[in-house]
């Protein structure tokens, strides 16, 4: 019998990167994905805050694998919509996580959460680091972190999968906020910009974590077996740094021809945290020996198969296709 996987946000950057890797895995998954506002033929539109709808639909299908993926990622929309993102950010988990435990039905549930529930003073970040976020944001997807961990049971599996800053297919640029930074390094109208060149960030492919969560189902058909469980916590992340102004100059040398980066100026000052600014932690860095390290050591002894920042890019600008075009 096929499995079946579910994944929500499936009309997001990361989760329709997911949804597409489970379909076109030659293991043959049965694959549904969630949309809310934009769903399309394939994507079932679910508002996941209907607790009544989501146990419906997770009844009638009866998924394996649930990969979470919906959220609110932007961290200043967040901090502007604060009941909201409580809701979806920290008690949906909270429902799918019950959902994963119950006796006649359990499945695995894969949480998606971020590099920023921790302070960015002490990188690298081990699993069992203890997250202490600087902003909203943040908070709430370190609440859905525990909502998901807190519920313990025999039944069913709950991990938190975090990853930091994600690229990668989108349908518009400012869907992620690296490929965004091509409309301004394309902005050659004279218009000035100022770009972080305080945080250090590890742009990481959503196309790498997708396919890694395919490995990883099928490594542990449902979940592992009692000799060999998936952890309660994973870190997938690329591993070379950047700040966002360093990734403009690449993206404006890439370019054909390259591009003029003088209207970008670099802003290397540490912000000021206060009540009502979005905290900015300066390198959140994750230690993914939780998946590279051997079996006998802990770790889940697989790789990472992570691409290049710079390679992925090359290859995108010259197939012409990030250019608000839409390429999922
Ligand atoms: N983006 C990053 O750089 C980054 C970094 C670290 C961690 N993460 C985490 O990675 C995950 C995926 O992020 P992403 O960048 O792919 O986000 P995204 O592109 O903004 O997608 C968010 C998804 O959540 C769905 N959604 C929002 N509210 C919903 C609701 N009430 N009911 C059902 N679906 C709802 C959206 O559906 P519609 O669009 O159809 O409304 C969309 O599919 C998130 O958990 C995020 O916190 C992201």
């Amino acid at each position: 019998m096929k499995a079946k996987v579910l994944v929500t946000g499936a009309s997001g950057v990361l989760g329709n990167a997911v949804y597409n890797a489970f379909k076109k895995s030659s293991t043959n998954y049965e694959v549904k994905g969630l949309a809310h506002s934009r769903p399309t033929d394939e994507l079932i539109p679910l508002d996941l805050t209907d607790e009544a709808k989501v146990k419906e639909l997770i009844s009638s299908f009866e998924p394996d694998w649930v990969v979470h993926c919906a959220a609110e990622r932007r961290p200043d929309v967040a901090a502007k919509n604060p009941e909201a993102t409580r809701t979806i950010n920290g008690l949906v988990p909270l429902t799918l996580s019950t959902f994963s435990a119950s006796p006649s039905h359990p499945f695995t549930l894969i949480y998606i959460s971020t590099d920023y529930v921790f302070d960015g003073t002490s990188p690298p970040y081990e699993v069992d680091a203890k997250p202490k976020p600087l902003q909203f944001y943040g908070e709430t997807k370190y609440g859905g972190e525990q909502a998901t961990l807190g519920v313990t049971s025999e039944y069913g599996r709950r991990v938190v999968l975090r990853v930091p800053v994600l690229y990668g297919p989108v349908k518009v640029n400012s869907d992620s906020a690296i490929n965004i930074l091509l409309d301004v390094v394309r902005d050659q109208s004279g218009k000035q910009y100022t770009m972080d060149h305080y945080q250090t960030r590890y742009p990481t492919n959503v196309l790498d974590i997708a396919d890694f969560l395919v490995r990883l189902a099928d490594t542990f058909p449902n979940g592992g077996s009692s000799q060999r469980r998936l952890p309660p916590i994973l870190h997938y992340s690329a591993p070379e740094p950047y700040t966002k102004y360093e990734m403009c100059l690449i993206l404006a040398a890439l370019s054909n021809p390259p591009l003029s980066h003088a209207h970008i100026t670099p802003d290397e000052t540490e912000p000021i945290i206060m009540p009502g600014r979005v905290g900015r932690p300066r390198d959140c860095q994750l230690s993914v020996r939780s998946i590279e390290d051997p079996v006998e050591e802990g770790g889940l002894g697989m790789s990472l198969d992570t691409q290049g920042f710079k390679e992925w890019w090359e290859e995108e600008l010259l197939r012409g296709v990030s250019s608000n075009s839409g390429n999922i």
